[in-house]
């Protein structure tokens, strides 16, 4: 259920994503180009249904996203470097958000704030994260959501580490991952290595 999206234009903006000299502009910029290309990966199986309208030339039969309105979950607060991304390509996607810290001595998340679109369970619900490090925020998170209703769930990050992957996938084994890269391993703080440093911080210039 892992999809690594290794087009070359994320592959080549990750890695100036990664870099430490890239400034707080920078990585905010790259971050988003690099959501929406994936959003792009992530929608492809999206269902068409048929839509009758007027060219200027003539009617035809043309098509439509089906259903809902999908919706877009950002995890609180670093997935809103990602959501930003992922709108510039679905304007009128629904957005929800799922407040969840990380306790630095335990790395579990405690939650802080839910709020999301209703009826959940008729749309595609798109659960964003830059980093999937342990993996227990995306799995409370996704967790929470199948409480509210939510049935068709994908998960999405910037780049994932595989013990995160492999706790996810334990808790959520019908919740595809996309990832822009799977690296080596985590730190003994719970970072991800090679990385890319602390996402929130990067993108917010905090710290
Ligand atoms: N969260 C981050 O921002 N970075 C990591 O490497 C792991 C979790």
């Amino acid at each position: 259920m892992l999809t690594v999206i290794d087009h070359p234009l994320v592959q080549h903006k990750l890695t100036l994503l990664r870099r430490k000299e890239t400034t707080t502009g920078e990585f905010r910029r790259l971050a988003r180009e690099i959501s929406l290309l994936l959003a792009y990966e992530v929608l492809r199986d999206l269902p068409l249904e048929p839509l009758a309208i007027e060219t200027p030339m003539e009617r035809m039969q043309a098509v439509q996203v089906q259903g809902k309105k999908l919706c877009f979950i950002s995890i609180l607060r670093a997935g809103a470097g990602i959501l930003e991304g992922m709108l510039d390509l679905v304007p009128a996607a629904r957005v929800g958000h799922v407040g969840l810290y990380r306790d630095h001595e335990t790395h579990e998340p405690v939650e802080y704030y839910f709020k999301v679109p209703d009826a959940l369970e008729e749309r595609l619900c798109v659960v964003v994260d830059p980093m999937l490090a342990t993996g227990h925020s995306a799995a409370a998170a996704v967790a929470k959501l199948k409480q509210a209703g939510a049935r068709r769930i994908k998960f999405v990050c910037l780049l994932a580490a595989p013990e995160g992957v492999a706790a996810f996938e334990a808790a959520h084994p019908d919740v595809p991952v996309y990832t822009g890269a799977l690296d080596r391993q985590l730190d003994e703080n719970a970072y991800i290595l090679p990385g890319l440093g602390d996402a929130g911080d990067r993108l917010f210039g905090t710290k």
